[in-house]
């Protein structure tokens, strides 16, 4: 078979570009900025809400450093207030920004599991 070399470096363009699409298409679908955390991932986000936000929040995160995150203590103030906190911190407070760590979804999650009564770390 007698190929022009034109021909075929824009055959190599098509399919680079074509991998580049896949690439990004790829991105979008495992950042998943506005989709629900899975499984997998709430039981990290639990541990770390546990863990991280309890050392200044306290263990059963009803305030230490930072305020308590009850139920009781959280009813009255609206979510996006809430994940707000949570994503860009408050200035000239201890209460750091998340962002780098989580996604608005995410942080939605937590502010919904910490009005309901937040679950504790499975035992497995
Ligand atoms: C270094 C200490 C620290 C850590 C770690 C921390 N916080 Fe905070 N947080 C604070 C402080 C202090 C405040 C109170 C800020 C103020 O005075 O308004 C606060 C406030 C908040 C508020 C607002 C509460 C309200 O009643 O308005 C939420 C929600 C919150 N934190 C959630 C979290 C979550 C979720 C995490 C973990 C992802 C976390 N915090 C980790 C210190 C911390």
């Amino acid at each position: 078979m007698v190929s022009e070399p034109g021909a075929d470096m824009a055959a190599a363009d098509r399919f680079k570009s074509g991998r580049l699409i896949f690439l990004l298409l790829g991105l979008f679908a495992a950042g998943g900025a506005c989709a629900a955390p899975d499984a997998a991932r709430r039981a990290e986000l639990i541990r770390m809400v546990r863990n991280d936000c309890g050392s200044c929040h306290g263990l059963q995160l009803t305030g230490g450093l930072g305020l308590p995150l009850t139920p009781e203590a959280l009813r009255e103030k609206p979510d996006d207030s809430l994940v707000a906190t949570i994503l860009y911190g408050r200035p000239d407070t201890p209460m750091p920004p998340w962002q780098a760590f989580l996604s608005e979804a995410e942080a939605g999650w937590i502010v919904a599991k910490l009005k309901q009564g937040f679950p504790d770390v499975s035992p497995h």
